[in-house]
């Protein structure tokens, strides 16, 4: 009914009477008053009252479901899509309702996460409002051993989905670490529950900085978002519905096997192939220049005494 509602507002040019919606719906005009208060509550603003008749003015600045899939163009990763003002995190009820039996393109979204977690153990800031902390559910029918290059696959996405969406181009930093002026922007925690030999299901979990005008200390030296890096606001739903987009395609390829797009796209937005880093795993550091990605999302990298040994984990930092 307010999807119906909603609807109805969006497509008139001028305002709706009360009596008009009334008719529509098969309501009371006190009905349709009722429904028009729930609406506001949920943030939309409307102008208006059941005598002059009612205007919308403008959606909230949230991840509503119903606003997220209006126009959005994937054929099979869209949803449902499931909301929170806030949760502890996204990742791990997205893995509930895989363990439940959720089906493939499920979504989770929230506003703000309590315990957003990143790589390595880390914690990811996630203030109400500001940025993206999304999850979606993936059952991609392949064994295990061939899932690492998702990350980079959903990695791709976002740069490709940034561009389009913000004109904003950020680098990647070996394996998923989205970066723009050498500050972090975005980064990809994918998690996945595995079966004797089979993919239960996985979970591609995206942060990304978008509205954010500060970070908290020492966050802000080392984090970034849209709105600093270009001095300008941008519309979460936007930027949602292009990584999905995006994603569907790259998955496409993903599941074909069929690598070459992902790892050519991935070697270009690259900020790590030919840089000499150091990888930090746990206690232990490799040193070397970084010369290409696997297939299998490997770095590959050639140590002072020649050897190219192969990192699967671990975080990047640059020089020796
Ligand atoms: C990284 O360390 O770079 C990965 C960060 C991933 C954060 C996202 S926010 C949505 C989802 N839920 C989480 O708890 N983490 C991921």
């Amino acid at each position: 009914m307010l999807a119906t509602i909603l609807g109805a507002l969006k497509e008139s040019p001028a305002p709706l009477s009360g009596e008009a919606l009334a008719g529509l719906l098969g309501l009371s005009r006190a009905a349709v008053w009722k429904r028009m208060n729930r609406l506001k509550a949920m943030g939309y603003s409307i102008e208006g009252s059941p005598r002059r008749g009612y205007r919308l003015l403008g959606l909230p600045d949230k991840l509503l479901p119903a606003e997220i899939i209006q126009g959005l163009k994937t054929r099979y990763l869209k949803g449902p899509i499931h909301h929170f003002d806030s949760l502890p995190s996204t990742n791990d009820l997205a893995k509930e309702l895989g363990s439940q039996g959720a089906p493939e393109g499920s979504l989770v979204v929230a506003e703000c996460q309590t315990q957003g977690r990143g790589r390595l153990g880390r914690e990811w800031d996630s203030p109400p409002g500001l940025g993206l902390y999304v999850s979606l559910l993936l059952r991609p029918p392949l064994p295990p051993t061939e899932m690492p290059p998702i990350t980079l696959t959903a990695a791709v996405a976002v740069v490709r989905a940034l561009r389009r969406a913000t004109g904003v181009a950020p680098g990647i930093k070996w394996p998923n670490d989205l970066l723009v002026d050498g500050k972090k922007l975005g980064g990809i925690l994918t998690e996945m529950e595995t079966e004797s030999d089979c993919i239960r299901h996985l979970v591609v979990g995206l942060g990304l900085n978008v509205n954010n005008r500060e970070f908290p200390p020492p966050l802000n030296l080392t984090a970034t978002s849209l709105a600093l890096a270009t001095g300008s606001s941008f519309c979460r739903r936007e930027i949602l519905r292009a990584w999905l987009e995006e994603f569907e395609a790259l998955y496409d390829l993903f599941l074909n096997r069929d690598f070459g797009v992902i790892l050519d796209e991935w070697r270009e937005y690259s900020m790590t192939l030919g840089q000499t880093v150091t990888v930090r795993q746990g206690p232990r550091e490799i040193s070397g220049l970084a010369l290409e990605v696997a297939g299998d999302g490997a770095l590959l990298l050639r140590q002072e005494t020649g050897e190219v040994i192969r990192v699967t984990s671990g975080e990047i930092a640059p020089g020796p």
